[in-house]
């Protein structure tokens, strides 16, 4: 097992024949079995195709695409190899981790699959990094999609394409002619499919650890074929091309998500109300906040679940400016501890990486403590709670917000005796962060990407009499 290679430039594409080539497969067979699922049957090998074989985004975008490269250029998609937390994670992270653990090893390639695909196909583990700008940095490029016909399995997940590389590009028309290439059109890319050969991802211990596109399908936008192009590549009046003609539907390449703070805000709607309008210190009472998500097509959070906190946070402030915070009532429910703010340490496993087998790990949550989180925690072969996806065995509670779910929280307080008459204004945020905070101080992870954006938040006010 140990003296296959994966293939290199040279032997790309030639099949072997004869007996040994039957041989060959077969403890390559046994291999993929031995290490885990993550890459998909049927799918091209890496090493498969060269970058020669591809065109750049600039050559797409520079003379022709002008307007959707330029979108293009501002997702998230373009940075997805060289974005610094991804860079952080994939090279601190997961390769020494692949390099450590027989059961992760095929990571050290397969996350290319989706996040630099030419140079999954390129072959070649690890690409060079970022500041070495090879083609590696062109991410998740035209060339990925336009040339991408199928997936080669019923669940769209790992990165389990049909490939057709060439001079003809594959588009939603097809009616008009191109200087640069040949045109077919293709059913395919406007299917959810597409997106979800890399928005659904199975960890090497066969666990869901991305689900946006199976999460849309057993929504309700799935039932009204509302897909993830009508609210990610929404349609506007646009030429596509420069020399083409303005189409009233262009399929604008906006690709915005969790990074855009115009998309997130607002996700969520909130209302607050009190079960009395008047009390004196020492009563008790019940603050009921519903929460309405109007406006994803798949959970909230989705996607990078493991990464991301939204949390609702409530404060009471007197007529005197003091502030008390409130912590959530507790439903019950098996697993609860996990979706409330505690200040427990957990992601022990980066140990493994970091060559610190005893690692205690850094705080699970660095928010206030008693404040509700909407997530699903993910955990390592040993039970604990862990940021990387690929080394998740298990999933605990899911307490996200489904597509056009509401979720209705309660806050029981006991007004203090010190609170003065007047009015009681208590305020209900809710919180997001793209990563969680402990864990991104200890990586230098650059603060942005934990910094708290509000989604939404509403006011009530209480009459304190005396
Ligand atoms: C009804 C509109 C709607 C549909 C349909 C929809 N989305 Fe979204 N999506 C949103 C909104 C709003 C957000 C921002 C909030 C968030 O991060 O979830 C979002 C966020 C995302 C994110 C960012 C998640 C993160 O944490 O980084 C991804 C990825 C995504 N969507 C992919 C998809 C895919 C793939 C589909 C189709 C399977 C899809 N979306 C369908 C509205 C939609
Ligand atoms: C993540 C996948 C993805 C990437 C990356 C991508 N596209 Fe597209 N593109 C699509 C999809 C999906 C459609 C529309 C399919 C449909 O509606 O049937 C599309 C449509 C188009 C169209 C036709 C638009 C129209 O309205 O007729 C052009 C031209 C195009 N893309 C060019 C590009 C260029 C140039 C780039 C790189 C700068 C690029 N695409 C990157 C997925 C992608
Ligand atoms: C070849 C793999 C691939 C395909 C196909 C793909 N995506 Fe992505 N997408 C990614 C990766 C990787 C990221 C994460 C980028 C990063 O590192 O933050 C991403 C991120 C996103 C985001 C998050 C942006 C943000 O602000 O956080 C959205 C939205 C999104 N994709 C939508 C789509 C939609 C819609 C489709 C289908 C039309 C699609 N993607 C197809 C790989 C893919
Ligand atoms: C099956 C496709 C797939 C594979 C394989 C994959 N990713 Fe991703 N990754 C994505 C998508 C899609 C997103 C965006 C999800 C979202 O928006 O939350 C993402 C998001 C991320 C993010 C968060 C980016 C951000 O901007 O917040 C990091 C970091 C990351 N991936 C690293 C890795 C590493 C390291 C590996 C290998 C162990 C890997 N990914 C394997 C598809 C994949």
């Amino acid at each position: 097992m140990a003296s296959i290679s994966p293939p290199n430039q040279d032997s790309r594409r030639v099949f072997p024949r004869g007996i040994w080539a039957a041989v060959v497969m077969c403890m390559v067979c046994l291999a993929i079995v031995a290490v885990g699922v993550y890459a998909s049957d049927g799918a091209p090998a890496a090493g498969t195709y060269s970058y020669d074989e591809f065109e750049t985004p600039e050559f797409c975008g520079t003379s022709c695409h002008t307007d959707l490269y330029v979108q293009w250029t501002q997702a998230m998609m373009s940075h997805a190899y060289t974005h610094h937390w991804d860079e952080i994670e994939y090279f601190e992270l997961a390769v020494p981790h692949a390099e450590k653990d027989e059961k992760v090893a095929e990571v050290k390639a397969g996350c290319n699959g989706c996040h630099s695909p030419l140079a999954y196909l390129n072959g070649g583990f690890p690409p060079p990094r970022p500041a070495e700008n090879s083609r590696a940095n062109e991410s998740v490029s035209c060339e990925v999609c336009h040339n991408i016909t199928g997936i080669t399995q019923d669940t769209a997940y790992n990165f389990n394409f049909v490939w057709d590389p060439g001079d003809t590009k594959y588009g939603p028309r097809a009616t008009g002619e191109s200087p640069a290439h040949e045109m077919a059109k293709s059913e395919f890319l406007a299917t959810t499919e597409l997106c979800g050969g890399c928005h659904n991802e199975k960890s090497p211990y066969g666990v869901w650890v991305k689900s946006t596109q199976l999460e849309w399908l057993e929504g309700p936008y799935a039932e009204e074929d509302v897909r993830c192009h009508d609210c990610h590549m929404t349609y506007g009046k646009m030429a596509t091309a420069s020399m083409g003609p303005v189409y009233d539907d262009a399929r604008l390449h906006l690709f915005h998500g969790a990074h855009d703070k115009g998309k997130l805000r607002g996700v969520v709607e909130i209302r607050l109300y009190p079960d009395i309008q008047e009390a004196v210190p020492g009563d008790r009472v019940k603050f009921t906040v519903t929460l309405f998500n109007q406006k994803t097509g798949h959970k909230f959070p989705t996607g990078s679940v493991e990464d991301r906190l939204v949390w609702l946070h409530l404060e009471a402030t007197d007529a005197d400016g003091t502030v008390y915070h409130l912590p959530v009532d507790k439903k019950g429910f098996e697993g609860e501890e996990y979706t409330i703010g505690d200040s427990v340490l957990a992601y022990q496993d980066m140990g493994i990486a970091l060559d610190r087998p005893n690692f205690e790990g850094v705080q699970r949550d660095g928010i206030p403590v008693g404040d509700r989180i909407f997530r699903m925690p993910y955990f390592d072969p040993q039970g604990r709670m862990t940021i990387q996806q690929w080394n998740t065995a298990s999933l605990g509670v899911d307490y996200r917000f489904a597509p056009r779910e509401t979720k209705v929280e309660t806050y029981t307080f006991d007004i203090p005796f010190e609170v003065p008459a007047g009015e009681l204004t208590v305020t209900a945020k809710l919180n997001y962060q793209l990563l969680v905070k402990p864990v991104a101080d200890f990586l230098d992870v650059p603060a942005e990407e934990s910094e708290p954006f509000v989604v939404n938040e509403q006011s009530t006010t209480l009459t304190i009499l005396p």
